[in-house]
């Protein structure tokens, strides 16, 4: 079994950070395969460096997808007034969907923000995700809940405890599912859409491929996974070097 953890990265001063921290679980995740795709109109050397360092070259690919202008984040709009991801996924999506018609074999698919705070126990439980169907767990530090999880009974999903939004269809988190690698194969038209209202995401992927009857529940009375966000940086005093022609304060470290 192969986990596809796809993450959608775009650059700003905290970006390398989050990649290292990722890198360093990946590293301790024996059947993961990692699929970054930059918010860029290239790959930057940033990224093929991190790679590179991590040792995870032999099992990761690195992608590049612009987000369109007018569905980019400003630094001005709210964070949450946009989607985000969806161009970076979407690609993702069709790479691993021709990867996969080559190597047959069970393949899970994570969708993984580049600033969560994800277990390694969190994969070990996902290797559980049978053929076809989709794993949920539960994803603490999100929808302004310490724990927003699955309801399960006698091993079955009969709701959610969702209080952010929870008539939608799936009220879960991007990091609270994967899904089986057979279902993007069978439902070729399962995607990320920017014709979605706020918080309908993972609604909108989840709805094409599953049913709530048949989701898997796992990490039962577990929490292995975050919605945390970083603080962006204060950078004034570097762009005070700037302004005055200064070199930055990283000069020659890449
Ligand atoms: C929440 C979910 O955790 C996301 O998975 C979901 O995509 C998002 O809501 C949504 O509704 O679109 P949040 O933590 O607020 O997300 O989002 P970010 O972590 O800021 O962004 C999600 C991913 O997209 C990150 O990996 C980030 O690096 C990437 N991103 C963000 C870009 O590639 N480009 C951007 O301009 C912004
Ligand atoms: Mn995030």
């Amino acid at each position: 079994t192969i986990i596809y953890a796809v993450t959608p990265t775009y650059y700003r001063p905290v970006q390398k950070a989050e990649l290292t921290r990722l890198s360093h679980l990946f590293r301790l995740v024996p059947n993961l395969f990692w699929v970054i795709v930059e918010d860029a109109d290239e790959t930057s050397i940033l990224v093929r460096n991190l790679i590179n360092r991590s040792g995870l070259s032999h099992r990761s690919v690195l992608l590049h997808a612009k987000t369109p202008s007018d569905y980019k984040l400003s630094k001005k709009d709210p964070h949450w007034s946009k989607p985000r991801g969806v161009e970076q996924r979407n690609l993702a999506l069709d790479w691993i969907k021709r990867r996969v018609k080559h190597e047959p074999g069970h393949g899970i698919v994570y969708f993984m923000d580049d600033d969560n705070s994800y277990s390694v126990e969190l994969f070990e439980e996902m290797l559980k995700i049978e053929r076809g169907r989709v794993g949920v767990w539960g994803v603490g530090l999100v929808g302004a809940l310490n724990l927003e999880k699955p309801i399960v009974e006698s091993g079955k999903v009969v709701g959610f405890n969702s209080m952010w939004r929870p008539e939608r269809p799936f009220p879960i988190d991007m990091a609270g599912f994967a899904i089986s690698c057979d279902l993007f194969m069978n439902n070729p038209d399962a995607a990320f859409s920017y014709n979605v209202q706020k918080g309908y995401q993972e609604s909108e992927i989840l709805r094409k491929v599953t049913t709530r009857e048949q989701l898997q529940p796992l990490a039962i009375n577990q929490v292995l996974v975050w919605h945390t966000r970083t603080e962006p940086s204060k950078m004034d005093n570097e762009m005070k070097l700037a302004k005055k022609n200064l070199p930055p304060s990283d000069k020659d470290i890449i």
